[in-house]
């Protein structure tokens, strides 16, 4: 479903990402871990056309384009089959949970008011809030806030979604609701690309595992694998600390 082939990105002459590859099958629920500042998030955001890269090949449902030079209208296209769940959540302060929702379709032009609202109650429902449709997000939780976003990215049918730690905002205690609802949508067959610390997380409910260390995929395989046996004496060490502090 998605190839992409060489990605690079600099910034200034600080070199962030340095020929990545990467393959993402539909239903695939890809874990991306790594340290800080390897590069993850700027991998996503390449990967959604937030930043755009210096070089690289990023093929989609089939067609294939040059991440540097990429038209905004192929842009705009493939943003309207794949959803970003930022680990700030991202919601308009101003608006209820259900207007964050319907908010992108009816701008969109896609759907009538109406029809956006029955979307919209639909996804919140999927994530467990109904009764809290009207609320504004000052009036939720961070894990109910993280959840609407999750609607909002579900409401507008994507192919994919690409999360950015969607829980590290988050206290202990409300991490697990958010990733009991990814983890309904991994058996749902949606195909998630996800930054996580939570290891637990990527162990049970992601099939592949990415481990990226200084700009580059030093480890990929099947989750298994990586946790039973990573390759990589970096990825060793990292799983070490992360056991170390109880992650
Ligand atoms: N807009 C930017 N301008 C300059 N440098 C940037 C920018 N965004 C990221 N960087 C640098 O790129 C490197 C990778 O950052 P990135 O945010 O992708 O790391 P990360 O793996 O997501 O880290 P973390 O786990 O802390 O979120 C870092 O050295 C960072 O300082
Ligand atoms: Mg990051």
């Amino acid at each position: 479903m998605l190839e992409v082939r060489g990605l690079r990105k600099s910034f200034g002459g600080l070199e962030v990402l340095r020929d990545v590859d990467l393959d993402v099958n539909k239903g695939d629920v890809v874990a991306i871990l790594g340290p800080s500042g390897s590069g993850k998030t700027t991998l996503l955001r390449c990967l959604n056309f937030l930043e755009t890269a210096d070089a690289g090949s990023y093929s989609f449902d089939g067609e294939r384009f040059a991440m540097d030079k990429i038209s905004r209208r192929d842009i705009a296209r493939i943003r309207r089959k794949t959803g970003f769940v930022f680990q700030s959540f991202n919601l308009f302060s101003n608006k209820t949970a259900l207007q964050n929702v319907t908010e992108g379709l009816i701008a969109a032009g896609k759907r009538k008011r109406q029809e956006a609202e029955e979307i919209g109650r639909q996804m919140l429902s999927k994530v467990g809030l109904s009764d809290r449709q009207d609320y504004y997000p000052h009036q939720l939780s961070g894990g109910q806030q993280q959840r609407v976003a999750i609607a909002r990215a579900l409401a507008a049918g994507p192919e994919i979604i690409f999360f950015d730690e969607p829980t590290s905002a988050l206290d202990p205690e409300l991490t697990g609701e958010v990733l009991q609802v990814m983890r309904g949508l991994a058996d749902e067959g949606m195909t998630m690309l996800v930054v996580t610390h939570e290891i637990a997380f990527a162990r049970q409910v992601s099939g592949r595992v990415i481990f990226m260390d200084g700009g580059v995929v030093l480890e990929a395989g099947t989750s298994s694998e990586f946790f039973t046996a990573p390759r990589e004496e970096r990825s060793r060490e990292f799983l070490r600390t992360l056991q170390e502090r109880g992650a």
